[in-house]
């Protein structure tokens, strides 16, 4: 195979792509759990696991086999004609989820969300609403994708900027107000309330405790729907298969994407009695969603990731990761707050460090770490669930190393 240095790679990217991303100039050529190495053959600590994709690390025996046979197989049928995977893993996912009558499954977070959206508005139109009361409430510092629809709900103006005019009928609130949503249900018509059980892209910021309770009450007594997004925060990352369990809520909607398919893409939107019927025939599709390849991963992604064994090494790891963050935090003063559950985790940069989380991620990429920032101010902890205490304590050595380095530079 012919050989390419790694700056024509990245050159070929700083030439080629539409400019919206900002990559590190090394290129990533292989994983094998929780470790990856670059096409030098350098290898790094994967605290990222892409963006909380790859929950099973790399490489996973189960993944492969279940991909490589299904790839043997048939790769695609179109929703006109059925094959046997993402009938069993909508089965499955309805049998998990505790509340969800039915999925419509697709490809990304994005479109799990945007279906999400049409599907409340369908329920409120179906109710006799009127357009205008049909709004949907999101929380600021939200993040739930990127489609026009999707970006609108996001309530952060750096990533709406510019693609004005926006849809129509969603409301912003501060995350965790009480009085502001009641006040919000009082005065307009609110068809659904949307949120992330802990915002992810946001700084990693969990629901305080009985705040999902309380919305799910002023939903009830409002007649709204309650749509969370679990796309982050889901699929075991925060110690429960859902996240929203530990909020001790019943949601009407719940959207999954990101370590469902644990690298292959794949999203879904599960409905539970409420909306289950509410779109029929017609009322929405899409080419790839169910794609059989992404669909056998995913089942055996849900199961795997729906064991004791990998949810108790999550509660194991977060403890290990959360008081290991406080410690450096302590010692070198970086940090002041280590927040999250499980194993989504934020480091709030201390004062003096604001604005400096991209700068720390270098740092740590040259130590051998792959690290994430959530915004300029937080570090963002979301490695493989699977992570072993070696990975770990390698991963926590060369953070201890990139912070050392960043706060002697
Ligand atoms: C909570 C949440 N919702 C939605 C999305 C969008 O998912 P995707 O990038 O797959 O469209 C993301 C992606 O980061 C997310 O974190």
């Amino acid at each position: 195979m012919q050989e390419f240095s790694v700056q024509s790679l990245v050159d070929l990217g700083k030439r080629y792509w539409l400019p919206v991303y900002k990559p590190r100039d090394l290129v990533l050529d292989h994983g094998k759990g929780a470790r990856v190495w670059d096409t030098e053959s350098r290898d790094y600590i994967d605290f990222g696991a892409g963006i909380a994709v790859n929950a099973l690390g790399h490489q996973d025996a189960d993944l492969l086999a279940a991909l490589t046979e299904q790839a043997g197989k048939l790769w695609h049928t179109s929703n006109v004609f059925y094959s046997e995977p993402p009938l069993h893993l909508a089965q499955e996912l309805v049998q998990a989820s505790g509340f969800a009558e039915r999925v419509f499954l697709c490809n990304s977070g994005a479109e799990a969300n945007e279906a999400a959206i049409k599907l409340v508005r369908k329920w409120a139109a179906s109710q006799g609403r009127s357009p205008e009361q049909r709004v949907i409430v999101t929380f600021r510092g939200s993040f739930h994708g990127r489609t026009l629809a999707t970006v609108t709900a996001t309530a952060q103006p750096k990533y709406q900027e510019g693609y004005e005019p926006l849809p129509g009928g969603f409301r912003y609130l501060d995350f965790n107000d009480v009085a502001a949503l009641e006040h919000a249900f009082a005065k307009s018509e609110v068809a659904a309330v949307m949120l992330e059980p802990v915002q992810g892209e946001g700084g990693v910021l969990p629901a305080a405790p009985g705040f999902l309770k309380r919305v799910r009450e002023l939903c009830d007594s409002h007649g709204a729907l309650l749509v969370l997004d679990e796309i982050q925060c889901g699929m075991g990352r925060t110690g429960t298969l859902f996240a929203h369990v530990q909020d001790d809520v019943t949601p009407d909607i719940v959207t999954l994407a990101k370590a469902l398919g644990c690298g292959f893409p794949i999203g879904a939107m599960l409905a539970g009695p409420k909306v289950a019927q509410v779109m029929q025939f017609g009322a929405h599709g899409t080419t790839f969603g169910g794609n059989p390849m992404a669909a056998a991963v995913a089942r055996v992604a849900l199961r795997k990731l729906s064991s004791s064994a990998l949810l108790g090494n999550v509660q194991r790891q977060s403890e290990k990761l959360r008081d290991a963050l406080a410690a450096l935090g302590t010692e070198l003063g970086v940090f002041s707050e280590v927040r999250g559950r499980g194993l989504m985790l934020g480091a709030v940069l201390a004062e003096s460090y604001r604005g400096k989380a991209g700068e720390i991620l270098d740092h740590a990429a040259a130590h051998g770490l792959l690290v994430l920032q959530a915004g300029p101010d937080v570090l963002r902890f979301v490695p493989p669930l699977n992570i072993s205490d070696k990975e770990l304590d390698d991963g926590l050595a060369r953070l201890r190393a990139a912070l050392t380095a960043f706060v002697g530079r």
